[in-house]
């Protein structure tokens, strides 16, 4: 493996290439990457990127976006596979109709949708942004937000505006169980509960904090606590515990699983070292959008990096 991750280093050098990772991929990849971060930190860093290769260490649409903000570049992704189950919950050809059958509302999208959602959106979010990205729009403004409806229900809780929610949610932080986290808490009642907001309510209700993978590291360390039960992908244990190497964190039961304790996603567990190997040397498979459908995503993304 040290083999394979040398070849990656060099192989990057030789053909100006920069690897953003998202916080859920494997340690061995999180390690070679020249940044790894949340969805909007990795939409911010995309546009920063002077290489001519980005090989996105992520799932589809987080490529995407990196290819919406960097037409002239290569943007390559490991396995085209790597989806996501709240892009896929939203079809272009129903979300149109649904945004068409309720006029003069605003369209908001979480980021974790196909380009071509985000043509059809005002608006794009993440989840560290969400909260902001919806209170900018003038109270009197109906709102359409889609594709999560556990995240908009959490940002109809906080903020107290009606939204129409499209139907999709997250198959990972969906196995959350209740019952079996409340059982842990028992265990550990001096625990802290933090949950990513793609859980669901009343997973939601339990923690002491909510909010995106970076927000989470960011409490973990900030916090004067000292043991966390932590809702969300268990990829984000590497990272944090490494930012917070002597304080105790514990991955959150989901329900299927008994064997294992914790929530890994199918879709970010794609990308291998050996297939970032791959993809860099053959530049394959690579991101690619029509024209027309990127520069009309475009511009509810820069509408978010502007409000951000
Ligand atoms: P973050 O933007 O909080 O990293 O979330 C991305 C994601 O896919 C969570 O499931
Ligand atoms: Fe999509 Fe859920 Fe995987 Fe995040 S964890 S990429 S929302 S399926």
């Amino acid at each position: 493996m040290k083999n394979l991750k040398q070849k990656i280093i060099t192989l990057k050098k030789q053909k100006n290439a920069v690897i953003l990772a998202h916080y859920y991929q494997e340690p061995e990849i999180q390690e070679i990457a020249d940044y790894v971060g949340d969805s909007l930190g990795l939409s911010q860093e995309a546009t920063k990127v002077e290489a001519d290769i980005i090989l996105f260490a992520g799932v589809h649409f987080m490529a995407e976006t990196a290819k919406i903000l960097n037409p002239t570049k290569k943007v390559i992704l490991p396995d085209l596979e790597a989806g996501c189950s709240l892009a896929a919950s939203c079809p272009p050809h129903l979300f149109k109709e649904f945004i068409e059958s309720h006029p003069n509302h605003t369209v908001i999208t979480y980021v974790n949708c196909s380009a071509e959602i985000k043509s059809l959106s005002d608006l794009v979010c993440t989840s560290s942004n969400a909260l902001k990205i919806v209170e900018s729009i003038p109270k009197n403004i109906p709102i359409i937000f889609a594709p999560d409806k556990n995240l908009g229900k959490y940002i109809i809780q906080k903020t107290g505006r009606k939204m129409l929610l499209w139907d999709g949610s997250c198959v990972v932080h969906e196995a959350f169980s209740l019952d079996k986290l409340i059982e842990l808490h028992k265990k550990n009642p001096d625990a802290k509960i933090i949950a990513h907001p793609e859980s669901e309510t009343h997973i939601l209700e339990t923690a002491s904090y909510v909010g995106s993978t970076s927000g989470m590291i960011n409490y973990v360390k900030s916090s004067p606590s000292d043991k966390f039960i932590v809702a969300t992908e268990a990829g984000i244990l590497y990272k944090m515990q490494q930012e917070v190497p002597n304080k105790v964190l514990i991955p959150a039961p989901s329900q299927e699983d008994n064997t294992c304790a914790c929530s890994e996603c199918g879709f970010m567990k794609m990308n291998t070292l050996q297939k970032v190997y791959d993809c860099l040397l053959n530049e394959v498979p690579e991101i690619t959008i029509p024209e027309d459908v990127r520069m009309k995503a475009l511009i509810p993304i820069q509408r978010m990096l502007k409000l951000s």
